[in-house]
């Protein structure tokens, strides 16, 4: 088999076989075709499209790459989640403990943040002592004792999807669906989970700027995880501000015990319960009402909060989280509220900037290398919609670096809008599968 050959195929939009993919996926990740044949391909790929077979091929030649997460051993029904990233998005860490407490089972493989969006690895590891890494054994171990546990996710899961993605990165190829579907979903794919609901997120602190193509790479999803005999379910929902109110590691996890205890931001708290409603609907073929149900009676008679803090214990975090609960988290010297200089509506929130905001504070990574720093971030405190009279804080942000909070300020600030409209209140779920 010719490069030359499978490159000119997809050129000419033509599909390329499974065993073609193999050659190029392979041959790629052990350096047989150099990165300009696999580049030119890829670029095929962004203008040509795979078709679902492709798509299908090309994921599980991806996940079959590096290590598989055996989890046959586990009694119930396996499920995880993935969301495609965005601003202060906490639901992980909650939707976990509230499956868990209703019988399911979840084992997952968290990130860590990059740019913009966190991770849920770094918000967990700002609760004291939590470990965020552990062997094969102890995770599948914790799963079958508490019914969950989170852990980093390591190079060895889908190799070749990292190497192309690196590569994607730098060719201007990252924004295709079949792409961008087939590396999501190689990963996913990775672990043996029964279920797997996505959360497309589509706004402008999200890679999806339009709700169309959010939906379209929901659906791409959702096929390839049916044709490997996964259960599917989706959700694509807004990003046009952050999710909640908190971000930055210490204050989402905080706000994650909140919604867990009832108490949380109306929309996070809609989101968490949207996702965990479809996962029990699926797993337990119930209808939505009952399901609904069974999900406030576990945030109701604090099952959910108190398995939240079993799971934390479990991964060596602080026991202190039982009677002092968020107390334990660090928390920043300084907090500074951004005012507005304008009565009227909010109209828009530039959330891409809010979140590079806060990793200019100290709550993000710009590269891989970088220290974060737990304790600091912003606080949201007016959403789109809502009425602002001058000289009232738009958001409150907490730091320890005057040099960085000088950095940050103009940034959030910039990133409001008012209007002396009326303006509706943002939209939050586009679409449920
Ligand atoms: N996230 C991924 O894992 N892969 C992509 O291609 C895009 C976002």
């Amino acid at each position: 088999m010719r490069m030359y050959d499978l490159i000119k195929k997809k050129r000419d939009n033509e599909e390329n076989t499974r065993e073609e993919l193999a050659e190029i996926i392979n041959g790629y990740v052990e350096g047989r075709i150099p990165d300009y044949q696999v580049s030119a391909w890829l670029m095929a790929v962004y203008f040509n499209h795979l078709s679902p077979g492709e798509r299908y091929n090309l994921t599980e030649i991806m996940a079959e790459s590096g290590d598989r997460i055996d989890l046959s051993k586990l009694d119930g029904i396996k499920v995880d989640k993935h969301s495609t990233g965005g601003v202060g998005d906490k639901v992980t860490l909650i939707i976990g403990p509230i499956a868990a407490s209703l019988g399911l089972t979840f084992a997952k493989l968290s990130g860590r943040g990059l740019g913009h969006t966190g991770g849920t690895i770094d918000k967990l590891e700002s609760i004291p002592g939590f470990r965020t890494s552990l062997s094969e054994k102890e995770f599948i171990e914790n799963v079958k004792k508490h019914g969950i546990a989170v852990v980093g996710q390591t190079g060895k899961i889908a190799p070749a999807d990292k190497k192309l993605y690196a590569l994607r990165d730098v060719t201007a190829t990252v924004d295709e669906i079949s792409l961008i579907a087939s590396s999501i979903m190689s990963k996913k794919l990775s672990i043996g989970s029964d279920l797997i609901i996505l959360d497309v997120k589509t706004g402008n602190g999200a890679f999806m700027k339009d709700v169309s193509e959010a939906m379209v790479l929901a659906e791409a999803m959702i096929d390839i995880g049916k044709r490997h005999g996964r259960i599917m379910g989706a959700i694509v929902s807004d990003m046009n501000q952050p999710l909640g109110k908190a971000v930055g590691n210490s204050l989402e996890v905080k706000e994650a015990i909140e919604t867990l205890k009832g108490d949380g931001p109306e929309d996070l708290s809609k989101i968490c319960k949207t996702i965990t409603s479809r996962m029990l609907q699926l797993a337990k073929n119930i209808e939505k009402a009952k399901a609904d149900e069974m999900i406030d009676n576990v945030i109701d008679s604090g099952e959910a909060i108190k398995k939240f803090e079993e799971f934390i214990i479990a991964q060596g975090g602080t026991s202190e989280i039982r009677n002092k609960g968020s107390k334990v988290l660090p928390e920043a010297k300084n907090k500074e509220s951004v005012c507005s200089n304008k009565s009227g509506y909010i109209k828009y929130i530039q959330t891409e900037n809010i979140g590079l905001a806060s990793m200019l504070l100290g709550a993000g990574r710009m590269r891989k290398e970088d220290s974060i720093d737990p304790s600091v971030g912003i606080v949201i405190e007016k959403k789109i919609g809502d009425y602002v009279e001058k000289g009232d804080s738009l958001a409150k942000i907490f730091f320890n670096d005057r040099e960085k909070y000088m950095e940050s300020v103009k940034l959030i600030k910039d990133s409001f809008e008012v209007s002396d409209e009326h303006v509706e209140k943002q939209r939050l779920i586009y679409k449920i599968y």
